[in-house]
């Protein structure tokens, strides 16, 4: 019996040293020395033994048993060593290799200009509105004054989705939503911002799609110096409070009278010079007294009440401000263009 416990711990020992996984270390503790393990095998036979045998073979069986358990221990030890050092192998994070930058956006500089442009407004008393992008052609055109066949509608070459439904091509069609909101019997005080499509060839001045700034203001006794007052706010406020203003006669069928805005160029101021085309002055919006029709049609009575009206493409006040010289440039989200204006 004692050779059988020799026996076991050689072979036991032998199968620990060659075993290189957790798995089969376990499973060879189980073969030895778990319950149906050969060494306890043997000791159960250890009944049969005569009573001065049993020490004997009982202390052996004992130093057989912790051999192999501490064989077992040690090879474990050796093992989960070995896996831990592995890993963190693995997992090294090597310091010296350069990093990744992580890029940050920011808003677009439309975006920018056109918040610029309505902090402003609010500021001054006005309210925010939106309308819709597919218009009727009653907004689009008859309500400002525009009736069908009128020559001026060439003015606006239109993207129609049915005969009285289009893509709206300004943002003109809020003021008249907006007065019949109000039913004709408080005063309107309010800009739209938003998108306008147009049918034009895209080049460096002209996008099929733009955007741009409504703005309206109709009360009892609005004055066409109001207007001038609020644009010259305006301009300065946008462009520096070194620039002047002027308003040259136009027409626009939903204001009488018309008039364009220009501001003094920042170059010559008024003198001319290349950059304002020896004029001294560049042209920024259209704007004008709202046309009695037009009060009319949307519920004001034009014997009560007057107003203007002005309309702007942020597009071209950014392009002036920064010196951006293609309109596609908004649209294209070159990134190389749009970070220059993060911190603009
Ligand atoms: N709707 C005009 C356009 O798209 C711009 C405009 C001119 C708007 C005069 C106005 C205005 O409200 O009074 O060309």
């Amino acid at each position: 019996m004692q050779a059988e416990l020799k026996a076991i711990e050689q072979e036991a020992l032998a199968k620990v040293a060659a075993v290189n996984d957790v798995k089969e270390l376990q499973a060879i503790k189980v073969a030895y020395l778990g319950k149906k393990g050969s060494l306890t095998a043997v000791l159960r036979g250890m009944g049969k033994l005569s009573p001065e045998e049993r020490p004997v073979v009982g202390e052996i069986a004992n130093q057989v048993r912790e051999a192999i358990t501490k064989a077992i221990d040690d090879k474990n030890d050796v093992l989960e060593n070995a896996a831990l050092e592995e890993k963190l192998q693995e997992e090294a994070i090597d310091v010296t290799l350069p990093g990744r930058p992580v890029t940050v956006g920011g808003p677009h500089l439309l975006t920018k200009v056109i918040e610029e442009i309505e902090d402003l407004f609010i500021g001054m008393g006005y309210e925010v509105r939106e309308g819709p992008e597919v218009e009727t052609d009653y907004f689009n055109f008859e309500a400002l004054n525009l009736p069908k066949d009128h020559p001026a509608r060439d003015m606006q070459d239109s993207f129609y989705v049915t005969n009285e439904l289009l893509l709206r091509t300004h943002t003109s069609p809020v003021q008249a939503r907006t007065m019949r909101e109000y039913k004709g019997e408080k005063p309107v005080k309010m800009i739209c911002p938003g998108k306008v499509y147009r049918r034009d060839t895209d080049d460096a001045t002209h996008s099929h799609q733009f955007t741009q700034i409504e703005g309206l203001y109709v009360d009892k006794d609005v004055k066409m110096s109001d207007l001038k007052g609020v644009l010259d706010i305006f301009a300065k406020k946008m462009f520096g409070e070194d620039r002047n203003i002027r308003l040259r006669p136009s027409f626009f069928p939903f204001t009488e009278p018309s008039v364009e805005m220009d501001i003094s160029c920042k170059v010559c101021h008024g003198e001319g010079c290349s950059v304002c085309k020896g004029t001294g002055w560049i042209e920024i919006l259209g704007a004008g007294m709202v046309h009695p029709n037009v009060l009319e049609m949307a519920g004001y009575d034009p014997k009560v009440y007057s107003g203007f009206a002005f309309g702007m493409g942020p597009e071209r006040i950014a392009m002036l401000k920064y010196g951006i010289n293609d309109i596609r440039q908004f649209y294209l989200n070159d990134s190389r263009f749009l970070k220059q204006f993060h911190q603009a």
